[in-house]
């Protein structure tokens, strides 16, 4: 290691964007050998000050010490010469180049005009041993999954000696057993001396993995406790500011006829492979069915093909006794079936359109709102106000366009107008991506509200803490199928071996 970082301190820093105090007076601190977990909802400003650390952004105010010393830290090279890596949310690996290229990117000797690739791959494996970060170093970016992905940015940081490692939202895209494997690697990091900052919205991985958590929130640190002196209620509570309900009681569902009845169902992806194969499922009245899986496995062509947005190769779909295959998304919403998209920003909105105009979008051809094609305003205006009301969302005035609105406003909204036309059957997919806890409770509790009245629901989401909170039976897809259907209460070890792919069940 370059310098092997005994403390690193931010002293109250403070960072403003326009309009947004992202950090207050933020102060924070990480020893070597620790796991720091930096805690808070979206939006808290985690990624902010950790790209302060890493010379990606100036503070207003504050500063940086390296053991008890000022720093300035103008760019990610100055931290990476005080020791200092970055994971981040997004990777920022080059896809058409090979792991080991990657690695070596940027590092170009200034005597020899090119890198000797042979020892950088050595080195490679050397630290892939070290740390469980196997990865095949020949091998080119765009194909490894995900998880893999993960570890060369974890082996790049470390090739480039960080003694401190900070790891922006790391699980996010792991599956149970990635992140079980990704915490192993961390504990043998933090055995040989290195420091890592930990960032999640997950209670209980911060639970599970850190030495200390520091509770972001609005921009503040709320608290830093040690992690054996606190629990998950007490950092839900810091985190949000209250209470947080984190279980429901779920009555058990006494459906016998499917509302949604999916045979044999393939269709595929967007560069025409086949995405989903082959599928059949059921979901009844008064069930929230959840589809559990990694990112890519076929979920978000599954939702688009119920939805009438992408075409069947095969087999049929459903709904209250009638073949809606194939049919045009207005005949699917006129046979009562409702859709939260993935894409909320370009599938579930039009950005640049008010609330009130959003509001309205695909009833806006039924009376009452419309009449001889003629749009009563009024009614409408009646109809945005009581959706913005009902459902809580947080608007300056309903000619507001919605892009301006936070995420978990907008899908707030989109959640209104669906199921204010009380659709049999709702397709939510990923509804809470990218929404702060506040938001989530919020809807998580509408659609366990919209079961209980009867409702069919379909739930597709890769987080899978909301899959067990909500699901009355989870069936996980893997490569276009379902790899096995079981009940809530399986173990989580369980649905990420079938989530991975090795291993099916049927119950
Ligand atoms: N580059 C930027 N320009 C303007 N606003 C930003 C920028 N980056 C972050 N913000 C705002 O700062 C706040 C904190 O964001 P961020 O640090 O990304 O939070 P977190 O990582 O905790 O989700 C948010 O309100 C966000 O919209
Ligand atoms: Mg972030």
């Amino acid at each position: 290691m370059t310098t092997t970082i005994q403390t690193v301190a931010l002293k109250s820093i403070t960072k403003r964007f326009p309009g947004v105090l992202a950090n207050d007076r933020v102060s924070f601190d990480v020893r070597s050998g620790e796991i720091h977990a930096l805690l808070g909802e979206n939006g808290a400003g985690k990624s902010t000050l950790m790209k302060i650390l890493y010379g990606l952004y100036q503070p207003n105010e504050g500063e940086i010490l390296i053991n008890d010393q000022p720093v300035k830290i103008k760019t990610p090279s100055d931290a990476m010469r005080q020791g200092i890596g970055m994971v981040h949310q997004h990777f920022q690996l080059v896809p058409t180049f090979t792991v080991v290229e990657n690695i070596a990117l940027g590092l170009k000797s200034s005597r020899a005009p090119l890198t000797d690739l042979d020892s950088v791959k050595k080195q490679i494996v050397e630290l892939g041993e070290q740390y469980g970060l196997r990865v095949d170093p020949n091998a080119l970016v765009w194909q490894l999954a995900v998880g893999q992905q993960q570890r060369v940015e974890i082996l790049k940081a470390l090739y480039r000696q960080a003694s401190l490692l900070i790891l922006d939202e790391p699980t996010a895209v792991l599956t149970p057993q990635e992140v079980d494997e990704l915490f192993t690697t961390l504990r043998k990091l933090t055995d040989t001396g290195h420091s890592l900052i930990f960032i999640s919205h997950k209670l209980h991985e911060v639970m599970k993995i850190s030495d200390r958590v520091t509770v972001l929130r609005d921009g503040r640190v709320v608290g830093t406790k040690a992690t054996k002196e606190t629990n998950q209620k007490e950092l839900a509570r810091m985190m949000v500011g209250r209470d947080v309900v984190t279980v429901w009681d779920k009555p058990i569902c006494s459906a016998d006829t499917a509302v949604l009845r999916i045979e044999k169902l393939s269709a595929l992806n967007d560069k025409d492979l086949p995405a989903v194969r082959n599928l059949s499922l059921q979901v009844c009245a008064n069930e929230i069915l959840g589809i559990a899986g990694v990112s890519g496995n076929g979920q978000r062509e599954l939702a688009e093909t119920i939805a009438g947005l992408r075409r069947a190769t095969g087999g049929s779909i459903i709904v209250n006794g009638r073949n809606l295959t194939n049919c045009a998304p207005a005949e699917i919403i006129a046979a009562q079936v409702a859709f939260i998209p993935e894409e909320r920003m370009t599938m579930g909105v039009i950005r640049d359109f008010t609330v009130q105009e959003n509001a309205i979008l695909e009833t806006h051809a039924d009376a009452p709102l419309a009449r001889n094609t003629l749009f009563d305003f009024k009614k409408i205006a009646a109809h945005a106000t009581k959706l913005v009301r009902d459902y809580d969302v947080k608007t300056p005035t309903l000619d507001t366009p919605v892009k301006a609105l936070s995420g978990g406003n907008i899908q707030k909204l989109i959640m209104a107008r669906e199921l204010e036309r009380h659709p049999k059957l709702l397709i939510a997919a990923q509804p809470t991506r990218g929404v702060d806890i506040g938001a989530t409770e919020y809807i998580h509790k509408r659609l366990i509200e919209q079961r209980n009245a009867g409702m069919a629901i379909l739930l597709i989401s890769e987080d899978l803490d909301e899959v067990l909170a909500l699901s009355d039976r989870i069936a996980v897809m893997y490569e276009g199928e379902i790899a096995g259907i079981v009940a809530p209460n399986t173990p989580v070890d369980e649905l990420g071996l079938m989530m991975a792919g090795a291993k099916r069940m049927q119950s």
